[in-house]
């Protein structure tokens, strides 16, 4: 199953081309069931500036074309309904959030309303117009989001639900709410129309439901034949880094939640959820009895095919997702609509055809120089339309410095991408030559149709920091015992035991390369003119792990702060606050600053008769989502 997810794509409320696009390619790729991302019930509902316009029969004929384009690719369509009750987002609804007893919100600083009966009445009569709306809309059922505290779990919940009428306070009470509202959405959308419904477990976090109550609450629904699914995540408002694992948490993290109630629920199918990432997984899930059914939502987005490249035994032919949530999460955390930082046409499928190719009109030489993301992507695109593709790359392996991040603690994910590039380009028959340098005679003398460079970055070697931007270079470079982050996780860099990692942009590039000294055994600090470590990391929610990890492994955290000067055997730190100096001794520093484009042969170049193209960070530096995202339009341009 493709399961539910806020691709924050509409225009205007509606959903377009971007989310036919979307869903149609994973319909084609074989998911047996896409859960479209939640509509907001109500006003007050409102979360994401891309959500679907509430309480609106206008968007009734925009969702058909969906349901059909995707009943069209064999697809059963569900459409998850949601409030979030106390967590709403008032900069996005203009609304007060509504909850059982007003407390705070965990989204923001707010605080809530608690619904008088008659707003109750309200929302339960939303509820029920909303599914109306979907099986009017041409889905074959809705998924009611009662997951992660959402407004249905609200009321479920002890914590959140101190209501002394007939909504709060027993069991049977707090249960009021939610049998009630499927009571009148069947009302309105009859027997033969399936009701989900999504649930989560955060055992960690005191005032969420624990498994117990979890499953008492299952129960109760299915004895009653309220629901056809339920289907279970992890973390909640709570504990968010649970909901969306990165790569930092374990694999399978949902099934055991599902088995657990998997051992209760005796009508409703059950499905497992979160970080089950590939077919074998899913396999396991299934084969073990955890669950009935697996979600795999990321791995889908990597790879909209997964589903039928595992159904005809290639697995090896699916994009592996790298749990990275850069394009995915991370895109939605700041209200743009999702994408996918491997998968470049993820929300693009309308533009560029899906996650597929035409063949070239006219077959052609292509010369790739440089085997980063960028190249790798070019070259894959380029062959897989018909291309005769020939991959250059100086060093003696592909990947550029996104195999150095693979070599990142727990990041091997990246390399596992990394081989499946390998792979395709084989099977595509790409030639590929490493430790193979070329000049610009030789890039002019092999007599290509097209030629990309895609030589990437290089560390400036300066020491240039953005909080310092008067300084061209750092006070006391020369005095030697300054490495790269490249150096150093390319091993060319032997940093004593004392290091200082000089983190400028708050991402992986430092952060990560912090976390693989420190378990290499090195006392390290980090000095960043952030307000936090891993400041550019929150949005995927991987900066909190990081953090934890780093403590534990005794990391010191120096934050709004540069480095004034390198002595040779320790830097003088300037606070960013107040100007202050303090002196912090250690044996190296690690410079995570800004890199410089690798521009030398597309400058010589441009000096003889040779055509070429650019993509990736020999263009600018910039992040891998843009490498691969610019590889793969310029393949499909040629
Ligand atoms: C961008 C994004 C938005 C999400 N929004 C929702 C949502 O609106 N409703 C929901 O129930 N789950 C949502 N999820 C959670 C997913 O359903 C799923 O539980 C989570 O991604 C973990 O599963 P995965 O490892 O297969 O990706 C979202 C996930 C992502 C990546
Ligand atoms: S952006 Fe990262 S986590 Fe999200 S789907 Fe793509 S590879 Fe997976």
């Amino acid at each position: 199953m493709f399961g539910a997810h806020t691709a924050n794509m509409s225009v205007e409320g509606l959903p377009g081309e971007r989310h036919l696009g979307y869903y149609r390619e994973r319909a084609l790729g074989g998911a047996a069931m896409i859960v479209v991302e939640p509509v907001p019930v109500h006003r007050t509902a409102v979360l994401t500036r891309g959500n679907f316009l509430h309480e609106d029969d206008a968007i009734v004929p925009h969702f058909r074309r969906i349901t059909e384009a995707c009943h069209g690719e064999g697809a059963v369509m569900i459409h998850q309904l949601y409030h979030v009750g106390q967590h709403g987002d008032g900069d996005n609804s203009f609304e007060p959030a509504w909850s059982p007893s007003g407390l705070p919100s965990y989204h923001d600083s707010d605080g809530s309303h608690a619904m008088s009966e008659a707003e109750i009445e309200e929302i339960l009569e939303a509820f029920a117009q909303a599914a109306r709306r979907a099986k009017d809309s041409g889905f074959d059922g809705i998924e009611l989001f009662a997951a992660y505290n959402a407004l249905i779990d609200q009321f479920w919940t002890p914590w959140n639900n101190r209501r002394e009428d007939r909504w709060g306070g027993s069991f049977e009470n707090r249960m009021r709410f939610s049998t009630e509202l499927i009571g009148r959405i069947r009302a309105q959308v009859g027997e033969d129309f399936v009701v989900g419904m999504a649930v989560s477990m955060d055992p960690e976090v005191e005032v969420a439901l624990n498994i117990e109550a979890l499953q008492e609450i299952v129960a109760y629904h299915d004895e009653r034949g309220l629901i056809d699914y339920v289907t279970c995540g992890t973390g909640s408002y709570f504990d968010f880094i649970k909901i969306i694992p990165p790569f930092l948490m374990a694999d399978k993290l949902g099934p055991p939640h599902a088995e657990a109630l998997s051992r209760v629920v005796k009508h409703a199918k059950v499905q497992a959820e979160s970080h089950i990432r590939t077919p074998e997984n899913a396999d396991y899930v299934i084969a073990s009895g955890q669950a009935d059914m697996v979600s795999i939502v990321r791995g889908q987005i990597a790879d909209p095919h997964l589903a039928n490249k595992a159904r005809e035994g290639r697995p090896e032919d699916i994009r592996p997702c790298i749990s990275c949530n850069r394009n995915c999460w991370g895109r939605r955390f700041r209200d743009y609509w999702i994408s996918c930082l491997i998968n470049p046409s993820a929300g693009r499928e309308f533009e560029w055809g899906g996650d597929r190719f035409t063949p070239a009109e006219r077959p052609r030489r292509i010369l790739v120089v440089g085997g980063g993301p960028a190249g790798m992507e070019a070259a894959r695109v380029a062959a897989s339309r018909g291309h005769q593709v020939t991959l250059v790359e100086a060093a003696p392996q592909l990947g550029g410095q996104f195999r150095l991040a693979g070599l990142q603690p727990r990041r091997q994910q990246i390399l596992d991408l990394i081989q499946w590039y390998e792979t395709q380009l084989e099977k595509l028959q790409v030639k590929v030559e490493l430790n193979r340098p070329l000049d610009p005679d030789e890039v002019a003398g092999y007599g290509a149709d097209s030629v990309v460079l895609a030589t990437g970055s290089q560390p400036t070697g300066t020491g240039f920091q953005r909080a310092m931007p008067q300084r061209d270079s750092l006070p006391g470079i020369e005095r030697g015992n300054v490495w790269s982050v490249e150096e150093v996780m390319s091993r060319a860099a032997r940093p004593g035991k004392r290091v200082i990692v000089l983190d400028d942009g708050g991402n992986w590039r430092g952060c990560g390369t912090a976390w693989h000294l420190a378990e290499q055994g090195h006392e390290v600090t980090i000095v960043t003119p952030g307000g936090m470590i891993g400041r550019e990391l929150e949005r995927t929610s991987a900066d909190i792990p990081l953090r934890q990890r780093l403590k534990q492994l005794g990391v010191a955290f120096v934050t709004e702060a540069a480095v004034g000067e390198w002595h040779g055997d320790g830097a003088t730190i300037v606070s960013l606050l107040d100007g202050s100096e303090s002196r912090v001794d250690a044996d190296a520093l690690v410079l995570a600053t800004p890199n410089a484009a690798e521009t030398w042969l597309a400058d010589a170049l441009a000096e003889t008769d040779t055509q070429f193209h650019t993509a990736g960070d020999c263009v600018a530096p910039r992040e891998a989502n843009i490498a691969f995202y610019e590889g793969r339009k310029l393949g499909l341009s040629l």
